[in-house]
């Protein structure tokens, strides 16, 4: 499974990489229903990964390394497995402990259908009906994700006191903030009305459900956190984030959740999201820059998401003979584009100002295995949508950090002898860390080279952006400061630069030696120039 010890001992390795902080996926105590997002005990750490005293040698450590440290939060629902859970179960209908989850009465004569029509993100109806204790057919909960992840009533009072209790446990250990999971979740709509259009949500297992998202009360959750971690800093001086995953699709909705005196930040999904196309990232960036002028938080890869390199790798146009595919240069393979596409658009997303997310695993070029025999999958995505949408445990394949085999790549510890929790494709020992190490083009040194300009250029410590309008199809650029001008070439073929001079070329995607004055097909180049005027 991987633990926090095993975290600590890749501290060195996240420095040499660059990252200044390191955000941990759920370690809690959890039946792991949902890859630990189903929470049973929020102040414990789960014995799979260690103890709270190795969380501490975790925190320390990584502060002494300079990198700080946040952890999800998951306050939209718990686990059945949390003691409030069983205590709601245990006190009937209309008791205050029910009275923390969603528990209602069925429709229908026997009350045998749900109380409204929501979907399950996962699939499957939003509602699961409980026995109650003298063994009848009872009330039903309300799980927007799993039927193992009942959600909070975020009106009990008992609920907002609870997360202010455990942020402040985390805090009090030492935490430099928190990721918010499904922050425009937590408030739904009093009465819990149908929703006009359920089929939507189960079709696409988008958030788009106006009666569970979104509602107006969330805000005052942010605002009440935002004065908590504030609080700390004003006590100690040491800075404290809040950054929600917003899964809303309108940007204006979103950048609610960053005004003032609410969340610090919120993921970019749409960077994430983008076909690579000059002309879509052009307008991404544009967007989300206009919405979050104080700092957009891009992210190009997560464990919720298909890895960029497999995103980005084309079908190829007579493939399957449907002809919506798309036209590749002959002899060309579709795997290396991805891979070409996946290094291009993390260097710009490095050159962008705001903050970075990066996901385990994205600095090696890993692509999604998404051949994973079904008996290891463990989403429960999958699994509830009856095999129809894959799930994501493509993404979430242990990272190779050994060309040997040997211990699943150095991913486990010596002695063991089990099978990792998913397992790793053969081909994964050309792109393992020892490996890229010592290769200068490797996507890892790319990385590393991009994180280390990004701390070092001045011009990358500026909030100024220009981008670039009179570029030829299929070209972006943008110009940082007034020094460091880059081109992203989203096309099949070479680009000559629109300026015969563009500068010194500080980083290029491309693995190969290129013209200077020119941009390969599917490669980032970052220039710098002593004039003023953008290359
Ligand atoms: C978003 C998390 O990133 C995802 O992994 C999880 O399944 C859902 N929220 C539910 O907690």
């Amino acid at each position: 499974m991987g633990d926090l010890a095993g975290v600590v001992g890749k501290l060195p390795y996240l420095a040499g990489l660059g990252v200044d902080g390191l955000w941990l996926n759920p370690f809690y105590a959890s039946p792991g229903h949902d890859h630990g997002y189903d929470v049973a005990d929020h102040c414990a750490v789960d014995p799979a990964y260690g103890s709270l005293e190795g969380f501490d040698e975790l925190v320390a450590t990584a502060h002494g390394h300079g990198i700080r440290v946040i952890l999800d939060v998951v306050p939209n629902h718990a686990s059945i497995a949390h003691p409030w859970f069983a205590a709601a179960l245990a006190a009937g209908p209309g008791s205050p402990q029910r009275g923390r989850f969603h528990f209602a009465d069925g429709r229908g004569p026997d009350g045998n259908e749900p109380p409204n029509n929501w979907r399950s993100i996962f699939g499957g109806p939003a509602w699961t009906r409980i026995s109650e204790p003298d063994g009848t057919p009872g009330q039903w909960y309300l799980h927007t994700f799993a039927a193992e992840q009942p959600d909070w009533n975020w009106t009990h009072a008992d609920v907002p006191a609870l997360f202010e209790r455990v942020l402040s446990f985390w805090l009090d250990r030492g935490v430099d903030g928190f990721r918010v999971d499904v922050a425009q979740g937590l408030h739904k709509k009093p009465g819990l009305p149908d929703h006009p259009d359920a089929a939507a949500d189960e079709a696409t297992g988008d958030p788009v459900n106006p009666n569970a998202w979104n509602q107006p009360a969330v805000h005052q959750v942010w605002r009440s956190w935002r004065r908590l971690v504030e609080d700390y800093t004003a006590a100690d001086g040491r800075d404290r984030l809040l950054i929600g995953e917003v899964g809303l699709t309108d940007p204006a909705a979103v950048a609610d959740y960053t005004r003032p005196g609410e969340l610090h930040h919120t993921f970019c999904f749409p960077f994430a999201h983008a076909h690579f196309d000059a002309d879509t990232y052009r307008q991404v960036i544009t967007t989300a820059l206009a919405h979050h002028p104080d700092g957009v938080a891009w992210v190009a890869n997560n464990h919720d998401l298909p890895r960029a390199v497999t995103r980005h790798t084309p079908t190829p146009s007579d493939s399957d003979g449907d002809g919506d595919g798309e036209e590749l240069p002959a002899g060309a393979d579709p795997a290396q584009i991805g891979l070409a596409r996946a290094r291009a658009a993390a260097a710009l997303m490095l050159a962008l100002p705001g903050a970075v997310y990066l996901y385990q695993g994205e600095e090696l070029g890993l692509p999604d295995v998404a051949d994973l025999p079904v008996t290891v999958l463990k989403d429960p995505m999958y699994h509830r949508s009856g095999g129809t949408r894959p799930g994501r445990d493509g993404c979430r394949v242990p990272l190779p950090w050994t060309t040997s085999p040997d211990h699943h790549h150095g991913f486990s510890p010596p002695a063991t002898t089990t099978p990792a929790w998913l397992p790793q494709p053969p081909t994964w020992a050309d792109l393992a860390a020892d490996t890229q190490h010592h290769t200068t083009t490797s996507t890892l040194n790319l990385y590393r080279q991009a994180l280390a300009l990004r701390r070092t250029i001045p011009d990358l410590a500026t909030t100024t952006l220009t981008l670039h309008t009179d570029t030829p199809p299929g070209l972006l650029a943008l110009t940082r400061g007034t020094h460091l001008t880059t081109y992203t070439n989203t096309t099949h073929h070479p680009i000559p630069t629109p300026h015969p001079h563009p500068g010194q070329p500080i980083l290029t995607t491309h693995p190969t030696p290129h013209p200077t004055d020119t941009i390969p097909p599917n490669t980032t180049v970052w220039y710098h120039h002593d004039d003023e005027t953008p290359a």
